[in-house]
C-alpha cells in the first residue's frame, strides 16, 4: 500500500470520527446502565440521632419521613462536601455554604462551577432546621429536601442532571455503603436523588449553633462586657435612656430572625414595580410584595459578609449606617425601618456591633462534625 492511499484511508478515518462528534457534540444518548448490586449483606441497623436539647433553642420539627439518623447525616456530609455533585467535578454545596463562613461564600454574589454569577448572596445554613417560613431570600422552597434538588440542576450553580449523578453514586466504591447503611435499600438501583436530599436535608438540620457568647450569658454561664450589654439593650429596645435600635422585632431571640419577609428600606423606588429584583412579589404575585426579603438569622453574623440578597454592604458598620440613617422609603417599607434614622450615636453604633459579635459561635463553624470529610 502505498504511503498516500494509506494517509487518505487514515485521513477518511479520522473525517469519520470527526463528523461524528459533531452530530453528537456532548450527550451519548445510551449510557451504559450501571448492573444492580446486591447490599442485603451489609448490616444495617440505625441509630437514631437526638438533637442537643439546649437552652435557648426551641425544639426542630422533624419531617416524619425523614427522621435523623447517623448514618443518614454521615451520609448528606459526605453528599454536601462532594464535588461528585457538580458537573466537571469541581465544586460541592460546600463550596458555597463554608463551615468556617458561617455556612457561606463570602462573596457579595454567588458564583458557580462555570464561573457563572448568580445574583443573590449565599446563604447561611446556621440553625437551617428552624427555617420552616420558606426557603431563600424570598421563601420560594418549603422543605430543605425540595430546596437540596435545585442546586444540582442550576445552571448557575452545579450545572448537573440528577440521572448521572445517581450512576455515578450506583457505581461508587463507598456511597452504595453508606445509602444502605442510613436508609436500609437492598439494591444500588434503590439509589435515587430523593434518599440523597433525604441525607443532605439530615445533615443540614444537624447544623445547630448554640454556643455563642449571647448564649452563654442567657445560660448565665458568662457576663457580657459593658459595650455589649448596651449594644444588647439596643438591639432589643430595652425601656431605658437609649435609643430604640429596633433589630429584634425582626431579627428576635434565639435563633435572630422571626422568619419572616419585610422591606427593610434597601432601594429607592418610585413606584413597587421598579424594584430590580422583587423577592417575595416574584413568588406571590402581589405587588405590595415586591421588594421584601426573608429577614435572615444573624447568628454568626460577623463571618459572613458581605450582606444582604445581594451582598452590597461590606461591613457590619454599613449596616449599622443603613438603618441608622440610610434608609428608603417606598410604599410597602416596614414600619420599624426608619427614613428619619434611629438616632443612633457613634458609640451606639460600636455597642450594637460589639453585642453582634457576640453571636459568633467558634464551636459551631469548628465542630469536626460539620467539617470536610474527605481532608
Ligand atoms: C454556586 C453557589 C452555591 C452552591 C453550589 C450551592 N448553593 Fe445553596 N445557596 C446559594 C445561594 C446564592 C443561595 C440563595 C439563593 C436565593 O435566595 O435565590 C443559597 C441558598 C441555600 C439554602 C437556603 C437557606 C435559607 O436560609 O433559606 C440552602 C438550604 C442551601 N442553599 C443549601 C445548598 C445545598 C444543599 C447545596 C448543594 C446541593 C447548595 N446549597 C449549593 C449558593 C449556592
Ligand atoms: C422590619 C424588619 C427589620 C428590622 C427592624 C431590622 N432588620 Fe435587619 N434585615 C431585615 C431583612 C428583611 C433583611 C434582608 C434584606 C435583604 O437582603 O434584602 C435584613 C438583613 C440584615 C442583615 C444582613 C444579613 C445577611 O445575612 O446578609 C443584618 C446584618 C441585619 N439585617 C441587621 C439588623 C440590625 C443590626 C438591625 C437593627 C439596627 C436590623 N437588622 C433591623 C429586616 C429587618
Amino acid at each position: 500500500m502505498s504511503w498516500s492511499i494509506r494517509n487518505t484511508t487514515l485521513l477518511l478515518i479520522l473525517l469519520l470520527f470527526a463528523c461524528k462528534k459533531d452530530r453528537n457534540p456532548t450527550t451519548n444518548p445510551n449510557p451504559p446502565i450501571p448492573d444492580a448490586t446486591d447490599l442485603s449483606d451489609i448490616s444495617y441497623n440505625p441509630i437514631a440521632y437526638e438533637l442537643p436539647d439546649v437552652f435557648p433553642l426551641p425544639v426542630m420539627d422533624i419531617p416524619m419521613d425523614n427522621p435523623l439518623t447517623e448514618a443518614g447525616i454521615e451520609l448528606g456530609r459526605f453528599l454536601f462536601f462532594d464535588p461528585i455533585l457538580s458537573g466537571n467535578e469541581k465544586m460541592a454545596c460546600a463550596d458555597c455554604h463554608f463551615p468556617q463562613s458561617g455556612f457561606t461564600d463570602n462573596l457579595a454574589v454567588s458564583t458557580g462551577t462555570d464561573g457563572i454569577a448568580g445574583i443573590r448572596s449565599s446563604m447561611s445554613l446556621v440553625n437551617a432546621g428552624y427555617f420552616t417560613k420558606g426557603l431563600f431570600w424570598d421563601g420560594r422552597i418549603k422543605t430543605l429536601e425540595e430546596q437540596a434538588l435545585l442546586p444540582v440542576e442550576d445552571v448557575i450553580e452545579l450545572h448537573n442532571d440528577w440521572e448521572s449523578v445517581v450512576e455515578k453514586m450506583q457505581v461508587h466504591n463507598a456511597y452504595p455503603t453508606r445509602f444502605r447503611k442510613a436508609f436500609g435499600i437492598n439494591s444500588t438501583e434503590e439509589i435515587t436523588k430523593e434518599l440523597a436530599v433525604k441525607a443532605i436535608a439530615q445533615f443540614e438540620r444537624s447544623l445547630l449553633s448554640f454556643n455563642s457568647k449571647y448564649d452563654r450569658v442567657v445560660r448565665n454561664e458568662a457576663f457580657f462586657e459593658e459595650n455589649e450589654l448596651i449594644g444588647f439593650e439596643l438591639f432589643f429596645d430595652e425601656p431605658n435612656d437609649l435609643p430604640d435600635a429596633e433589630c429584634g422585632h425582626c431579627h428576635n431571640a434565639p435563633l435572630f430572625t422571626v422568619n419572616q419577609y419585610f422591606n427593610n428600606g434597601l432601594d429607592s423606588v418610585g413606584s413597587l414595580e421598579e424594584f430590580k429584583d422583587k423577592g417575595l412579589g416574584a413568588i406571590t404575585n402581589n405587588p405590595f410584595d415586591n421588594g421584601k426579603f426573608r429577614a435572615p438569622s444573624l447568628r454568626n453574623i460577623a463571618l459572613t459578609a458581605p450582606y444582604m440578597h445581594d451582598g452590597r454592604f461590606q461591613t457590619l458598620e454599613e449596616v449599622i449606617d443603613h438603618y441608622n440613617e440610610g434608609a428608603h422609603f417606598a410604599d410597602n417599607i416596614d414600619p420599624l425601618i426608619k427614613t428619619k434614622g434611629l438616632g443612633l450615636s457613634e458609640q451606639n453604633k460600636k455597642d450594637l456591633i460589639a453585642f453582634l459579635h457576640s453571636l459568633t459561635d467558634t464551636s459551631f463553624v469548628n465542630n469536626p462534625a460539620y467539617q470536610n470529610p474527605f481532608e
